[in-house]
């Protein structure tokens, strides 16, 4: 028998749902959505018209891939069909899903071989701003264009006049248009990374983007990029930050004026576009000092405003159903962050995993390339427990650290509670800085936890928890 939402959701049959469903909040629904993505060679032009279109990898052929957007709560199937010259696999970045559905080659599923599928089923319990990418080979696949959004939108809708998506990314092309080689550069993976010469907006280097005055956005950024961080700043505007990674937070202004945003990071900004009409206000992006560039301009309608001043108070999300962590109960553990360049190399004649060169350590372990099959866990968590994991920068650089099929409050830096104790999948720990993270390990599985600078990762800053 088919039972419609409605009838379920009115209890129309006198049971209350919340004792007979399990702690998600399960909009009982019988409907599966259904997405096909090929990951496919495909050209595209990333620049400005008349200049050279550029050869990539990409989802169904365009950048970035194919938004895909569903409802809290709501089932979701999504073929993958691999159409490259070599193995992949979809991880799906954030989302609290099953481990048999994260996408990690070897770890949690066999890689997608050329030619062949595989089925993605997951039903996501939060809302928020979610991506997509491969875990395979996922500095060229990452790197040469595969990446999406993944929106799962609040069962009621936020009052805002657009919902704008940013999928931010950076491309080293050559004078032809081409894509740069050189990927797994030995220099570079022991430094920032591998950093783009071209940032492009939704697959686009633009200029400008328009705007209404008056009006009220949603602007969801998605950091796309395989090392570059962002720190961004929207001049003469004062942006509202109410989601991080797609968790919700209390609305708060940019901590100086500047949005960072590291690798495989996201943020969901309420910007009421204030400016004067007709004119054109620059966001900025200088997080490495000495090479500001203007990312786009918001370029202003000349019209009068619809509205005569925005509304009031920026809208505040709902809150997601995260399992709160029970800090004094909770297991603690530190995790070295080890290597680099101008971190003295010391990794040597430590426990290695995988093949390929070794640049970077977490507490003593190198493991290489972008998942593999039996590797032995950094951690065991027992299911159900909280943690706190310390995470400590020994190193000169950056590193964005993410953790799969959980979300944890950021609780303190350099031993100082932090003032929001925000929610997040990547936590990014600055240079010889240390960092803890409070989660209940509630999703059993091994999970991938690495470095999101794609280099980092596949040389050695990647491990895995387990949680049984
Ligand atoms: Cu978005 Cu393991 O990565
Ligand atoms: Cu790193």
């Amino acid at each position: 028998m088919r039972v419609s939402r409605r009838a379920l959701l009115t209890g129309a049959g006198g049971i209350a749902l919340g004792s007979v469903l399990p702690s998600h909040p399960s909009f009982a629904n019988t409907e599966i959505k259904e997405y096909c993505l090929t990951a496919t060679p495909g050209v595209a032009n990333l620049t400005e018209d008349g200049y050279p279109n550029t050869a990539v990898w990409a989802y169904d052929g365009t950048v970035p891939g194919p938004e895909i957007r569903v409802r809290q709560g709501d089932p979701v199937r999504i073929v993958v069909t691999n159409k490259l010259g070599e193995d992949t696999t979809v991880h799906w970045h954030g989302i609290r899903l099953p481990n048999r559905m994260d996408g990690v080659p070897g770890l949690t599923q066999p890689p997608i071989r050329p030619g062949e599928s595989f089925t993605y089923e997951f039903t996501p319990p939060d809302a928020g701003t979610f991506w997509y990418h491969p875990h395979a080979n996922t500095l060229q696949q990452l790197g040469r264009g595969l990446a999406g959004t993944l929106i799962v939108e609040e069962r009621a809708p936020i009052a805002v006049d657009r919902d704008l998506t940013w999928l931010i990314e950076d491309w080293r092309l050559d004078d032809d248009g081409r894509i740069a080689p050189g990927f797994g550069n030995r220099m570079e993976a022991g430094m920032s990374g591998r950093i783009g010469n071209t940032v492009t907006i939704n697959g686009r280097l633009l200029d400008r983007v328009s705007v209404k005055p008056g009006e009220r956005l949603r602007l969801r950024l998605v950091n796309a990029m395989l090392a570059r961080i962002l720190g961004l700043r929207f001049a003469d505007h004062r942006p509202v930050v109410v989601a991080y990674d797609g968790q919700p937070c209390d609305p708060h202004p940019l901590e100086d004026d500047r949005l960072v945003l590291g690798p495989g990071m996201r943020a969901d900004l309420i910007l009421d576009m204030v400016g004067t009409p007709g004119r054109s206000y620059a966001v900025i992006d200088d997080f490495y000092r000495d090479l500001a560039y203007k990312l786009v301009d918001l370029a202003y309608d000349s019209v009068r405003a619809t509205r005569e001043r925005p509304p009031d108070a920026p809208p505040i999300l709902p809150a997601n159903p995260l399992p709160e962590p029970d800090l004094a109960a909770a297991a603690r553990h530190e995790v070295a962050l080890q290597g680099g360049m101008m971190g003295g190399m010391r990794i040597m004649g430590m426990g290695m995993m995988g093949s390929g060169a070794v640049a970077w350590a977490m507490s003593g372990m190198s493991m290489t390339g972008d998942g593999q099959p039996k590797m032995p866990p950094l951690l065991t968590l027992k299911q159900g427990q909280s943690a706190v994991l310390d995470l400590r920068n020994e190193t000169a650089w950056w590193h964005p650290m993410h953790l799969h099929g959980h979300s944890f409050r950021v609780i303190s830096r350099n031993g100082k509670p932090t003032t929001r104790k925000e929610w997040r999948d990547t936590v990014l720990v600055p240079p010889r800085e240390s960092t803890e993270i409070a989660f209940v390990a509630d999703n059993p599985g091994d999970w991938m936890f690495h470095c999101h600078v794609t280099d980092h990762q596949e040389t050695g800053m990647m491990a895995t928890l387990r949680i049984s």
